[in-house]
């Protein structure tokens, strides 16, 4: 099977899920031997959209942006993975009509336990003010009417998430069964960055479990 270019793009509040699935996701597809590159809201925002801020304008030039790299990435036959809020309906249907092969994760979860797990203490600083324009408290997040895949994160296990994901991409031919892939392990230098990547995205904690 060939290798196609396609985006998956997970939406969602801050805290629901689309850093730890898309991660999941990502690293699945390189042991499977397929050219992936994953672009996570946060690391975009330190690297490649440094200066933006979260007026609805500089969200929607971030997104556009990502949209952008994505179908660059696609044309070359790369899969992008996205992270990232994504709040707007309408700025996430521009890149669905850019990118031909497009796929909508909605991961959703109640806003009350987001603020209860709160893992970076940002809702709490929100919700006392100290942060403006924060999603899901002070700025809108529209929820996909439509998303191609809705994992709610609030009920599902993380390998739940996982298993729903890659069975769609396996489902619809997006990527291969695992007994057609050449399985490939990670060299050091790929572990040490994939490691680099979880410390960046405040995983540190867990790195002991990997
Ligand atoms: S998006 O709206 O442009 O898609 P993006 O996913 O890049 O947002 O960035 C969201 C991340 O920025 C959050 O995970 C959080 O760590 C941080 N952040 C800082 N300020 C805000 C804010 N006001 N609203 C949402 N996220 C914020």
């Amino acid at each position: 099977m060939t290798q196609n270019g396609f985006t998956l793009w997970f939406t969602g509040l801050s805290g629901s899920g689309k850093s730890t699935n898309s991660y999941r996701i990502y690293i699945e597809l390189k042991r499977r031997g397929l050219k992936a590159e994953l672009l996570d809201g946060d690391i975009i925002r330190t690297n490649f959209s440094q200066g933006l801020g979260f007026s609805k304008t500089d969200r929607d030039i971030n997104i556009r942006r990502i949209g952008f790299v994505s179908y660059l990435l696609n044309k070359n036959d790369i899969i992008s993975i996205v992270a990232a809020i994504s709040p707007y309906e309408k700025t996430r249907v521009l890149n669905r009509k850019l990118i031909s092969s497009y796929i909508e994760v909605f991961c959703d979860c109640p806003l009350d336990v987001l603020e209860q797990r709160d893992p970076k203490g940002l809702y709490r600083k929100a919700m006392a003010g100290e942060i403006a324009n924060f999603t899901g408290i002070s700025d809108p997040y529209e929820a996909p009417a439509d998303p191609d895949i809705l994992l709610d994160t609030s009920t599902a296990s993380e390998d739940d998430c996982f298993r729903r994901v890659i069975a769609f991409l396996e489902n619809k031919r997006y990527i291969p069964c695992e007994d057609e892939c050449e399985l490939r392990d990670y060299s050091p230098e790929e572990e040490l960055q994939a490691r680099r990547h979880l410390v960046a995205l405040g995983f540190a904690s867990k790195l002991a479990d990997l």
